[in-house]
């Protein structure tokens, strides 16, 4: 069986992957401009990865100046076939306690279309599915790894991608738990949506870190929260991301699922003769 090339996109608070060996730091220019930061390619127990920290390192970079289209790009130049997208979320919902892992499979875009998020246009019409915006079988690894590491995990949830920066008002909060929504944050949805487009598998690790403003009796979400609840359970995302990596290149099936065929039928745009 061919190695899987596993590439992570590290949110608020992780910015690196512990035990890679044979590091080195690629940069990358695309025809999208540049990715958030250079891209850290290793090897995990024998396992290919390229890791990437989605703010950059020091965190520089709002949810809406993250190139999305550049990060992917370079995701799909460096090899990669499937990406892990870490991310620190708010919990929409009572029984997803802060600390605990929801591996979400749809998301709701209330971002404000700021974000350049198809690699589509300029002469070329492309339409991909994306009624199911997640790797199926990603996820369920994403979620076994999750349990086998002994995390609280959650599988499947509705993720409302918000612009931000700001976190919601509550009259927000409340209109998004009306929705049914589980987690809430700023980033994974144009990922999601270049990552199909780019034939790329696409999972999302979503820890939970706070009940957004929603709740009566807990704290509105501050960055002091955020961070405090990261600190605490970053060794537990790492365990996941390395337990899920030896999972996938321990898979002996050929992969069973349809994001490497996404573009099949999803071009209009005639071909030159
Ligand atoms: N990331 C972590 N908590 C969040 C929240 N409540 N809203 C949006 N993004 C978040």
């Amino acid at each position: 069986m061919k190695q899987p090339v596993i590439g992570v996109i590290g949110g608020s608070g992780l910015y690196e992957i512990e035990g890679l060996t044979d590091v080195s730091e690629v940069v990358l220019e695309t025809p999208f401009g540049d990715p958030s930061d250079a891209y850290i390619t290793g090897t995990l127990d024998g396992v290919r990865m390229i890791f990437l920290p989605r703010h950059g390192r020091g965190h520089r970079l709002l949810p809406s100046e993250v190139n999305y289209r550049a990060n992917i790009y370079g995701m799909k130049t460096l090899g990669v076939e499937s990406i892990i997208s870490v991310s620190a979320v708010g919990s929409m919902k009572e029984e997803i306690v802060p600390g605990d892992i929801v591996i979400p499979d749809q998301y709701v875009d209330r971002t404000h279309g700021k974000r350049a998020s198809t690699f589509f246009g300029h002469g070329i019409v492309g339409h991909v599915q994306f009624a199911d915006p997640v790797c199926n079988e990603l996820s369920s690894v994403l979620v076994a790894a999750a349990q086998k590491v002994g995390a609280t995990v959650h599988q499947g949830g509705t993720y409302v991608c918000i612009e931000g920066p700001t976190f919601s008002t509550r009259a927000e909060s409340n209109l998004y738990r009306s929705w049914g929504v589980d987690i809430i944050g700023m980033t994974n949805l144009p990922e999601a949506r270049l990552a199909r487009e780019a034939e790329i598998c696409y999972g999302t690790v979503a820890l939970a870190t706070d009940y957004d403003c929603w709740h009566d009796s807990h704290d509105d979400v501050s960055v002091e929260a955020v961070i405090a609840i990261i600190q605490q359970n970053v060794a537990t995302a790492k365990n996941i991301i390395s337990t899920a990596a030896m999972m996938l290149a321990g898979q002996s099936e050929p992969k069973n699922c349809a994001c490497s065929e996404a573009l099949k039928f999803a071009i209009m745009t005639k071909k030159e003769m």
